[in-house]
């Protein structure tokens, strides 16, 4: 069987964009794969280190989301970085053989180091892609299911992998492929890529009422279009493409005629796009709200899970020392 992996860093609560760029294919990929799923805690260190308190509560959180979206622990192995301390000892042996070039390239680096109000010039930052390289290799993964966004990443993970076994003379890692949703992209409210740090998320904790107010009163709508009468272009209207992620095809195509003859305003067209999207999240608010009641069941999901993949990683392990001519702890 496939072996599959993916992680997400517990900063916060997730949102559409996580729901739609990888969570959905999380589900999907848990049947007929051997699925790792992974909160990225240390992950979230690099560049939260002066909020450590937020991380653990979470890591609960992102652990009620994957039951909530129909992850099954018997099924997949939810785990926490963290409690599989190999990660960090394949990262170590990493970054004696990674050229510091091919970190400082790093498309995500430079962007967040420039964009973000934390001081970034960390050594551990800098090892980003490095650690996720590590996190997918020691499982020997051979999918991993991300959002566009990640693709860099997943380059950098199949040329540490290729290093390793030329340095080394051992095959000990397949080369994962990403694998990415039908829609990788999802737009926020302003239209640009949907992300925390941009404030222009929907998150799957907001109620009905959030919802409803962040789609009718902040989200974009095509500029031109000023008064009801004027005619809108669907083509580079983010509400729209709510709709084709979100609303029934026939309101898809409702929307996609009526707006080009100025048939449906922008009000209506919005208040659409909230019911689709409470339909959606509603059902899984009320799920993850259901299973945060509940810690320290989560808890033990996640110490269950990491216990099953720290046995792989250990093994995983166990290979690399033979490559690299290490002694046996
Ligand atoms: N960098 C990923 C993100 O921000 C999270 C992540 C960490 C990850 N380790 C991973 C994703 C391993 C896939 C595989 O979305
Ligand atoms: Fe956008 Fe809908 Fe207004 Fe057309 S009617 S411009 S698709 S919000």
């Amino acid at each position: 069987m496939q072996r599959v992996l993916s992680g997400i860093q517990p900063s916060g609560s997730q949102h559409v964009g996580h729901l739609v760029g990888a969570l959905e294919n999380y589900v999907k990929l848990q049947e007929g794969h051997d699925a790792f799923y992974m909160v990225a805690d240390w992950h979230a260190l690099t560049s939260k280190y002066e909020q450590v308190a937020e991380i653990w509560p979470s890591t609960l959180e992102l652990t009620a989301t994957f039951l909530a979206v129909g992850l099954d622990p018997g099924r997949a192995t939810l785990f926490s970085q963290s409690l599989v301390k190999e990660h960090a000892e394949l990262h170590l042996l990493f970054s004696m053989v990674t050229p510091l070039s091919w970190l400082e390239r790093v498309p995500t680096y430079k962007e967040k180091l420039q964009n973000s109000s934390a001081d970034l010039g960390s050594y551990g930052f800098l090892g980003y892609p490095l650690l996720q390289a590590a996190d997918i290799l020691i499982y020997k993964a051979h999918k991993v299911p991300v959002g566009e966004d990640q693709l860099f990443h997943l380059e950098l993970t199949r040329e540490v992998a290729r290093r390793f076994h030329f340095l080394f003379q051992a095959e000990v890692f397949p080369e994962p492929d990403a694998v990415l949703t039908k829609f990788p992209k999802v737009p926020g409210l302003d239209g640009r890529k949907m992300s925390k740090t941009y404030g222009n998320a929907i998150h799957l904790r907001d109620t009905p009422d959030e919802i409803t107010h962040k789609c009718t009163r902040q989200m974009a709508s095509d500029t031109n279009r000023i008064r009801k009468s004027d005619p809108g272009n669907p083509d580079i209207c983010p509400v729209f493409e709510f709709h084709k992620l979100f609303s029934p095809p026939e309101t898809v195509r409702m929307v996609d005629t009526e707006c080009r003859r100025a048939g449906i305003g922008c009000f209506d067209c919005k208040k659409k796009v909230a019911d689709a999207l409470i339909g959606r999240i509603e059902p899984l608010r009320q799920k993850i709200e259901a299973h945060l009641a509940r810690p320290d069941d989560l808890e033990q999901v996640l110490r269950d899970g990491s216990a099953r993949a720290r046995g792989v990683a250990s093994r995983t392990m166990e290979d690399v020392r033979a490559a690299m001519k290490l002694p046996r702890p």
